[in-house]
């Protein structure tokens, strides 16, 4: 197990679409997917997809916490050549944060509810509907893997900007 360096804005790996893991139970892709959550797990996120840590390949790792989510919690979930479909493509705009942009967030609109499928590391067949901020997390984290990062998504920069300025504005507004 090793914490990996994670690739920033404008680093090339980011903007490259990734390629399809060719076999999933190869033993580097294991170890791959160990790394990618030491580092996730380390750097404090919410998801990393394996780009971000300079590997153009389609996994991503995520997991939910129950207080985001209204209390429905996703256990760590690691994805390989995941396929996301959009089931309800209303809008529904949340604050958005990724440890390629470190110290940065924005309000990103994102598809309200989507079905995800995709390989976990034991080669079980994942297949998921989701809503609300865990269908926001499992897009953001794909976006990755098609070389899109979140700002890409944002209609309005107005509100983009760093993490403590951003809180400070919104709590002024409240
Ligand atoms: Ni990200």
């Amino acid at each position: 197990m090793a914490i990996l360096k994670i690739a920033r804005m404008g680093h090339p790996v980011l903007a490259r679409p990734a390629d399809a893991v060719a076999d999933p139970a190869a033993p580097e892709i294991g170890r791959l997917i160990d790394d990618m959550i030491e580092t996730m797990v380390d750097a404090g996120g919410t998801g990393l997809a394996a780009p971000q840590v300079h590997a153009p390949l389609r996994i991503v790792v995520f997991f939910v916490d129950g207080a985001r989510n209204n209390g429905e919690k996703v256990p760590l979930t690691v994805l390989i050549n995941p396929v996301c479909e959009i089931l309800d493509a209303t809008a529904e705009t949340g604050y958005e944060g990724c440890l390629s942009l470190p110290g940065l967030t924005g309000p990103v609109p994102r598809a309200r509810s989507i079905r995800y499928r995709g390989l976990g590391p034991d080669g079980q067949e994942i297949d998921r509907i989701a809503e609300g901020f865990h269908a926001r997390v499992v897009q953001h984290e794909c976006d990755h893997l098609d070389g899109v990062l979140y700002p890409m998504r944002m209609p309005d920069l107005g509100h983009f900007g760093f993490v403590e300025e951003v809180r400070r504005r919104v709590a002024s507004e409240e």
